[in-house]
């Protein structure tokens, strides 16, 4: 299979040189496009646009045909993998998802087991689908949640602001909760080489909630079951090690951690010192974001003035890969996107040609 013609994703994740910084956004497929609300109106469910491979590859490729995005990523969710062990996800239109069981008691854990992952053929046939239709334009990102964020939601069976209850297990109950990792760190990463199996060309690890958890904590469940996750990968169908993203948000403190999990890269949220980050680790991993989010709902320029302030903090050195510091929210308007990403592959262009 050839290369995608814009490799520069995957040339940032090696740290090899690029011409300029390539850009994708964290929920690029969503509810700030209109098109994507016709596609899920006509699928009647987010269940049902993630479990069709027709209607997962459209969505996919939306973002695509606005803006010169330098890649695409799987339209899916991190929560397909628990819903496949049983859990029996649903999402209320305007509310967060939902399991009807959880897994937070003993009996429940000991119960769980790695699912057959024909349950999940739907997203591995959206992921070989994607790739037919980019027809190697750009690189297809895989993704999976962390065994640790995805504990969080079975535990609580639902979101929460706090996840007060899955904190409590660290103390109460280690024992289940490290049961509870450990079957999600397996489980993520058969999910993962199936993707990988199918043409992804790299992929990414969401750990959302581990910046909830004591420095100690987030050591034992979070970044341990990752780095078990990253070890457990298979190369590529073309026999190259697949690069790999790890993003905890709110782990900017644990950066030098991060930096020697395996991963190929590190995602930022947007309290991270970019400019910093770089200095400390940028010789060993590449580095993804960080603008924060809610900058995409102001106007044209101010976003374009704050995505040069990043590019200008991250360097030109290889290495970066801009994105947003957490997904993109719904209200973010679609020409403030047009001018990102913009912004960014003019600036990051013309740092890299300066003498
Ligand atoms: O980035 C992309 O474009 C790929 C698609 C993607 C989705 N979810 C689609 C989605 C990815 C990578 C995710 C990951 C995901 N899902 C995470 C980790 C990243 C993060 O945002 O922290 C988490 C925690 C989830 C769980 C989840 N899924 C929540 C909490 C919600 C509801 C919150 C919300 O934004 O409404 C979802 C639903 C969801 N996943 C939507 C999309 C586009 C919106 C659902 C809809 O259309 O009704």
């Amino acid at each position: 299979m050839p290369n995608p013609t814009n490799d520069t994703l995957l040339r940032a994740l090696r740290r090899e040189p690029t011409p300029y910084a390539p850009v994708w956004l964290m929920r690029q497929a969503g509810r700030y496009l209109p098109e994507y609300n016709v596609t899920r109106g006509r699928a009647g469910s987010f269940m049902a646009l993630a479990q069709s491979p027709a209607l997962a590859t459209e969505v996919t490729l939306q973002p695509l045909a606005r803006f010169p995005l330098d890649a695409a990523i799987l339209f899916s969710d991190i929560l397909t993998v628990p819903d496949a062990m049983g859990l029996g996800l649903h999402f209320e239109q305007g509310e967060g998802p939902r399991f009807a069981r959880t897994a937070a008691d003993e009996a429940a854990i000991a119960a769980l087991a790695v699912p057959d992952m024909a349950k999940l053929r739907y997203v591995f046939d959206a992921v070989a689908q994607i790739k037919r239709a980019l027809a190697g334009s750009v690189p297809l990102l895989g993704f999976a949640g962390s065994p640790f964020t995805l504990a969080c939601y079975m535990i609580e069976g639902s979101g929460s602001t706090d996840f007060a209850s899955v904190r409590k297990m660290v103390c109460a109950r280690p024992d289940l909760l490290q049961r509870l990792v450990d079957v999600n760190a397996r489980a993520v990463a058969a999910y993962l080489n199936e993707q990988i199996a199918q043409g992804a060309d790299a992929v990414m690890l969401f750990d959302t909630w581990g910046g909830l958890l004591s420095t100690a904590a987030y050591r034992a469940y979070s970044l341990r079951s990752m780095r078990e996750v990253l070890a457990a990968l298979r190369p590529g169908p073309d026999g190259r090690k697949v690069p790999t993203i790890v993003f905890t948000k709110g782990g900017g403190q644990w950066l030098a951690d991060l930096a020697e999990s395996g991963a190929s890269a590190v995602g930022l949220d947007w309290t991270a010192d970019m400019a910093r980050a770089r200095r400390d680790v940028g010789a060993r991993v590449a580095l993804q974001g960080n603008l924060d989010p809610v900058v995409l709902l102001t106007d044209p320029a101010t976003v374009t003035r704050e995505a040069k302030a990043v590019v200008r903090a991250a360097g030109p050195a290889p290495g970066h890969i801009f994105n947003l510091g957490h997904g993109i929210m719904p209200a973010t308007p679609p020409e403030n996107v047009a001018a990102l990403v913009a912004a960014v592959h003019e600036e990051s262009r013309a740092a890299r040609a300066a003498p």
